[in-house]
């Protein structure tokens, strides 16, 4: 690395522990939380009483982020988690049989947000094809859960998850961009697909749904 591409990696590290040490002086946990604090400011995500469908929510930064801003927060994560007064957690992996009958019941959400990371292996093509399984569950229950209009926000890393939400994402939201939040490390490929405005699915006997979403 050249003097000048350490000196950008160094300083660009030190923004991401200035984000670190914010979120340890507001008991935030982790820098988490201005990640998605960022992405609603850029994108007008969140807003009160907007049903949202959060997956891999532990330890908690956006599932508080959002229910500050009043939302009605149905959260999921494999893992245990201290849950904010108001949202509705399930413990169980995403996809899963629990999952499915818990998030049905209570569709559809005007936003579907994923932070889901997958386990690292260090065999980066196993790596990969883990990251990209998340990306297209997180595109299928968007297909199937997501109000018409409604938004989805996933996690990526560079490469075939990036590609795969965009293609997957272009075909069926108006419109679709890719941030890479500042409080996210530089230094890490992680970046997030937002699509906004899903459009209507139509169907042979005419639209298969109508209601707006919040
Ligand atoms: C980066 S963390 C999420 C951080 C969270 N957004 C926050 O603000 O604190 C990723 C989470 O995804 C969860 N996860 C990954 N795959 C999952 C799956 N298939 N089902 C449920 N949770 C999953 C992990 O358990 C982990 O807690």
């Amino acid at each position: 690395m050249s003097r000048r591409a350490s000196r950008a990696h160094w300083r660009a590290r030190g923004r991401g522990d200035s984000y670190s040490r914010k979120a340890a002086e507001r008991g935030l946990g982790s820098r988490a939380w201005f990640k998605l604090e960022s992405l609603d400011a850029k994108y007008d995500l969140v807003c009160p009483g907007r049903k949202v469908l959060e997956l891999g929510a532990a330890p908690g930064g956006w599932t508080r982020y959002l229910a500050e801003k009043k939302a009605c927060v149905y959260a999921c994560d494999q893992r245990d988690m201290e849950v904010p007064q108001g949202v509705h957690f399930l413990r169980a992996g995403v996809g899963g049989e629990a999952f499915g009958d818990w998030s049905s019941r209570h569709a559809p959400y005007g936003l579907i947000v994923s932070d889901m990371a997958p386990d690292i292996s260090g065999i980066a093509a196993r790596d990969m094809a883990s990251a990209e399984a998340l990306v297209d569950l997180a595109c299928d229950l968007a297909d199937t859960l997501l109000d018409e209009a409604g938004g989805l926000v996933v996690k990526l890393f560079q490469g075939d998850p990036l590609t795969r939400f965009r293609c997957r994402a272009e075909a069926g939201f108006g419109e679709v961009r890719i941030a890479k939040p500042r409080a996210s490390r530089a230094d890490s490929s992680e970046m997030y697909g937002v699509a906004l405005n899903k459009r209507a699915v139509r169907t042979a006997g005419g639209l298969l749904r109508q209601a707006p979403a919040r």
